[in-house]
């Protein structure tokens, strides 16, 4: 296929992780997997080779990618990991940075006490890949963040994560960002700085991709 991403290979991640309490229940959050999703199509029809590490997906993934199921904040690393060598990685999924430190394998039964739950720290895995960079690569995070100072806390991430972009946005209003169709971003580089307005995130993954593009 012909194409501005022809011959590269594409690494995107969407969704969000579920982290298994006991049997049934799990501890997870509101990504519905449509930014990944987006941004796995585009690339595609830029004519690149795409993998989707696709944790709990609400939407049907683009045709003509390659799909790999990863739950959980483990299956991503390692799923992730084992392709971190891609081209391009787009690490679109919202990867819960907590897991249960316990799992129980059979269903809890309810008793009449509180139930505490001790919480461990999961690996940052785009941190892990930023830090093993291979040459020429481009690599992008997303940042979700609420509050007045979370363009800073985005920018700060482009350091602490070693990556050439942080994808802003404000969660802090339903009708963008998680688990909505639109979405209104921030593409910060060490460089430039692009706002994105409001948009179908179709739209929102071409203006990533052609930032991606110029970078390659
Ligand atoms: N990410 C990851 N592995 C994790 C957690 C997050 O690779 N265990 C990636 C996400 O896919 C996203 C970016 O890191 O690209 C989000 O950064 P993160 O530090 O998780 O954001 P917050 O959770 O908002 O961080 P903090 O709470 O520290 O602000």
């Amino acid at each position: 296929m012909r194409g501005a991403l022809a011959g590269k290979r594409v690494l995107v991640t969407a969704g969000g992780t579920r982290e298994p309490l006991d049997a049934v229940r799990y501890i997870g959050n509101r990504s519905s997997g449509r930014m990944g999703v987006a941004l796995a199509a585009e690339a595609r029809r830029r004519g690149a080779v795409v993998t989707l590490i696709a944790s709990n997906l609400a939407v049907p993934p683009p045709e003509d990618v390659e799909v790999v199921e990863a739950p959980t904040a483990a299956d991503v690393e390692s799923e992730a990991s084992a392709r971190s060598d891609a081209d391009v990685v787009l690490m679109a999924a919202a990867v819960s940075d907590y897991r249960p430190a316990e799992t129980e394998a059979a269903k809890r039964p309810k008793d009449e006490q509180t139930w505490e739950i001790a919480l461990e720290p999961t690996t940052d895995v785009l941190k892990h890949i930023g830090e093993h960079r291979v040459n020429g690569q481009v690599l992008v995070g997303f940042a979700a963040e609420t509050g007045d100072d979370g363009l800073d806390r985005a920018r700060k991430k482009l350091a602490t994560k070693m990556v050439d972009f942080i994808v802003y946005n404000d969660v802090s209003s339903a009708d963008v960002g998680f688990d909505a169709e639109e979405n209104e971003v921030v593409i910060v580089s060490a460089e430039s700085e692009r706002r994105v307005n409001k948009a179908p995130k179709d739209e929102i993954a071409a203006a990533i991709l052609d930032e991606v593009e110029n970078r390659l």
